[in-house]
């Protein structure tokens, strides 16, 4: 009777072996901004390209428009282990303790997506992904969204119209400077409350690419968007490393493939759908969207180049520089 006893439970842990053998490594997947967005669809790209090469061994679960964490506590969760994949804007690591993704949000340093790819796809790229490990984080790729313009409820033409404005601005010390330099008054807030302070004139202004500006409805609250494209917005995807480390290699090598895969597919339908987006807005009719004319925009870039400078000691001179060289760029405009 004993024996029997001892059998049946020998066989029933074995089948609950077995049955755990079989559970899906789940990787949550969280984000903040809508799902018809370049990140958006990057990633429920990379959930379907990820679950058919492993074949269902890995299920992705993709938490988009805040759903799951903030800003702010995304990074936390992911560090805690709580998520094990997220895809911040390059503005957001500061806070980690790697200041240098903040040279991305240097105003006018890239001029389009060719340049900007000279970085993200080449060695400077990967050696900032690899600062990241010291900090429990694998950097796997750099997806883009596309380049931030302005909004507002009063014209904008030139920067002394931003002169007082309360413009929110997602938590990097380089957009601060570049709010201050337009005499502006930089307000950081996560971006699942934008849409509400401006609708409420917490703040008065911000800026955005335009798949943001759209998917999130801010136009309905913006009378203004005036075309300054003055900087970049883009994301690193990342995983804790710890949970990366610990996967099979042949799981881990299938997931790379189907970043690489997403990453392609990104980067390819970023611009289209801020073109597509810019469309919508001015078909609704809430927004006037105004091309800035050769002066006004000398006139901002005047104002906003000398940033680069101020924030050397914050972001290192040599990373700048070495970006500067990577695409030609000739601060003295
Ligand atoms: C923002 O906060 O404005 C952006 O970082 C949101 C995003 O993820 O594109």
């Amino acid at each position: 009777m004993r024996f029997r006893t001892l059998m049946a439970g020998l066989v029933a842990a074995t089948f609950s072996l077995a049955a755990f053998a079989q559970q899906p490594i789940v990787i949550k997947f969280s984000h903040v901004v809508a799902h018809d967005t370049p990140k958006g669809l990057a990633a429920e790209f990379f959930k379907k390209r990820a679950e058919e090469l492993t074949k269902g061994r890995v299920k992705v679960e993709v938490y988009a428009n805040s759903t799951l964490y903030k800003d702010k506590e995304e990074m936390e969760a992911l560090q805690l282990g709580a998520v094990q994949m997220l895809a911040p804007s390059l503005a957001k690591f500061g806070p980690l303790g790697v200041k240098e993704f903040e040279v991305f949000d240097l105003p006018y340093l890239f001029d389009n997506y060719a340049e900007l790819h000279k970085v993200t796809q080449g060695p400077v790229g990967q050696q900032l992904l690899n600062k990241l490990d010291a900090k429990g984080i694998h950097g796997l790729a750099f997806w883009d969204n596309g380049f931030k313009s302005f909004s507002a409820n009063t014209p904008i033409r030139m920067p002394a119209d931003l002169k007082g404005k309360k413009l929110r601005i997602q938590s990097s010390k380089v957009l601060e400077e570049e709010v201050r330099a337009l005499g502006g008054l930089p307000q950081v807030m996560a971006f699942s409350e934008v849409y509400q302070a401006l609708q409420t004139g917490v703040v008065d202004g911000t800026e955005n690419p335009i798949s943001n500006l759209y998917t999130q409805k801010m136009y309905e609250v913006q009378k203004y968007l005036t075309l300054t494209d003055h900087g970049y917005l883009g994301y690193a995807v990342i995983v804790n490393k710890k949970f990366w480390d610990g996967l099979p290699s042949d799981v881990r090598g299938q997931l790379e493939t189907a970043m690489k895969e997403a990453t392609a597919y990104a980067n390819k339908i970023a611009e289209e759908q801020n073109l597509r987006d810019l469309e919508a807005v001015k078909k609704s009719g809430k927004t006037v969207v105004y091309v800035p004319t050769k002066e006004e925009r000398m006139a901002f870039k005047k104002a906003l180049i000398p940033v680069h400078q101020k924030m050397e000691s914050r972001i290192g001179a040599d990373l700048i520089h070495e970006i500067y060289k990577e695409i030609g760029f000739n601060p003295n405009i």
